[in-house]
């Protein structure tokens, strides 16, 4: 235990490092905590009640190390777990803390990339099924038409390191041309998984040099500088010495360290954090 009152970033894996890197750029000052529990990633296809019962797990373990605030930087999480831990759990457990996601922020500003007014969306399975997206989006953009496409393998790529060798061709264009089969009119891919960007080369090379492909990464950065100006009690309760640390549920702290430094594109040194 510190006296370190950081903000929390939470992911199954790797990729809520795509968002806590636009975070750590644009709010460079405050303290962070990023959690991934790659010990049972992906959660992309696993059900509610699992992936809420992780998710709150893992959040919990980030309120015990000093978070007041937890980002889920996980789309899955903040499709399926976001809204009974904000309205239930938190409740039960300390209602001064909070927890925010990353897909409502995203809605409120995806409409306005898109001048046709269809908007591909990719996610997994869970993020897709759970409709949050066609649903936020439709609340923000009443007049934007969503087509959605879940790429469960995509994430299973990313998390064994496969991303960015040339066998992931095959999956990267199958997703894509199945989104773009849906509408003629889409020009603008939402990559409404946290994961995606680490396949970001490989996207765009599938697809026409029209079509705008937006990861969520600054969106979401953008959104919590907004709630932290809106919210001085919680900006106060945060201390601000610039420190990141990195925790892992996986006891290969070493595939951790080597992937998030990659992703970074600074030295990360992780621990490894038990599952209870
Ligand atoms: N990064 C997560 C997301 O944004 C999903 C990864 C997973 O399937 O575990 O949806």
């Amino acid at each position: 235990m510190t006296n370190k009152r950081p903000i929390g970033i939470f992911d199954s894996g790797y990729g809520g490092l795509t968002v806590f890197r636009s975070i750590a750029d644009l709010l460079p000052g405050y303290d962070y905590i990023y959690l991934g529990d790659n010990a049972r990633a992906p959660y992309g296809n696993r059900s509610f009640n699992t992936i809420h019962q992780y998710t709150w797990e893992c959040v919990q373990m980030l309120f015990d190390m000093g978070c007041p605030l937890v980002i889920l930087a996980c789309n899955t999480a903040s499709a399926k777990a976001l809204r009974t831990i904000q309205q239930r759990d938190l409740l039960n457990v300390d209602p001064s803390k909070r927890v925010l996601g990353v897909i409502r922020p995203t809605a409120e500003v995806i409409g306005n990339y898109s001048k046709s007014k269809e908007i591909g969306v990719l996610g997994t399975k869970g993020t897709v099924q759970s409709g949050s997206y066609l649903i936020e989006i439709n609340n923000f953009f009443p007049d934007v038409k969503v087509s959605q496409q879940a790429c469960p393998l995509w994430v299973p790529l990313i998390e064994n390191g496969e991303h960015d060798k040339p066998g992931a061709d095959y999956f990267v264009k199958k997703y894509l041309d199945q989104v773009m089969a849906q509408s003629a009119k889409i020009d603008t891919i939402l990559l409404a998984c946290t994961h995606y960007p680490l396949l970001l080369d490989k996207i765009r090379a599938y697809l026409p040099q029209r079509i705008k492909v937006v990861p969520q990464g600054d969106i979401v950065a953008e959104s919590l500088k907004d709630y932290l100006h809106r919210h001085p009690e919680m900006d106060k309760k945060l201390t601000k010495d610039g420190t990141r640390q990195f925790y892992t549920t996986s006891d290969d702290t070493g595939d951790f360290d080597h992937h998030a430094t990659m992703f970074l594109g600074e030295d990360v040194k992780s621990s490894y954090i038990p599952l209870k």
